[in-house]
């Protein structure tokens, strides 16, 4: 059998275009920000690879595979199943993959909401995902969060965790309780 990381380059090859691009722009930043972490860089690049491996799947399909696949379904992910794309993506990898690896599983799983049990490699993921060169419009502060993150991986997801549940909350939307805890987390880990 070809290793991880080649069969993950075959399982890309089938999605979108652009999403193809998106996934290979992350794999370089997450490559950028292991070196200053120590964070190992075939890991760094496995997560990447493997963060979006559903995201192109619709929301009504990411609500039926995450029940065939056993992934518990929040009345928040029901109500944007978007939020499903890395859980179900993860228990994918698992069962066609092989991806066994706790620490790859739970960086993927987690990419889109975090959680307070990322290690340095899923939050590395998480924010390398969110660096993606293309998505500046999106997150104004991007080049801010850059620097931040090649300093503090802690520093920089409390940073973006902060900015996106303020501006979820002023818009009256729903925040997943994973990036609360996640939050929460942080900010109790950086003040001892
Ligand atoms: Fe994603
Ligand atoms: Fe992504």
């Amino acid at each position: 059998m070809p290793d991880m990381l080649q069969r993950l380059q075959d399982r890309l090859k089938a999605l979108p275009d652009g999403l193809q691009s998106h996934i290979y722009r992350v794999r370089d930043v997450a490559l950028e920000l292991a070196a200053p972490h120590k964070i190992d860089l075939e890991q760094a690049e496995l997560g990447a690879l493997a963060h979006d491996v559903c995201r192109a799947v619709p929301g009504e399909d990411l609500i039926r595979m995450a029940y065939e696949l056993d992934v518990p379904v929040s009345d928040v992910e029901q109500d944007f199943p978007l939020l499903l794309h890395g859980p179900v993506g993860a228990e994918l990898l698992r069962k066609e993959e092989d991806l066994n690896d706790d620490i790859l599983y739970e960086a993927v799983r987690w990419h889109s909401t975090a959680h307070p049990s990322l290690d340095p490699l899923g939050k590395l993921v998480f924010l390398a995902d969110k660096l993606d060169p293309q998505k500046a419009a999106v997150y104004s502060y991007q080049a801010k969060l850059h620097d931040m993150a090649l300093e503090s991986l802690d520093l920089a997801l409390l940073e973006f965790l902060s900015r996106e549940m303020a501006k979820r909350i002023e818009g009256g939307g729903t925040v997943h309780p994973a990036s609360v805890d996640a939050r929460n987390s942080l900010i109790l880990k950086l003040k001892g």
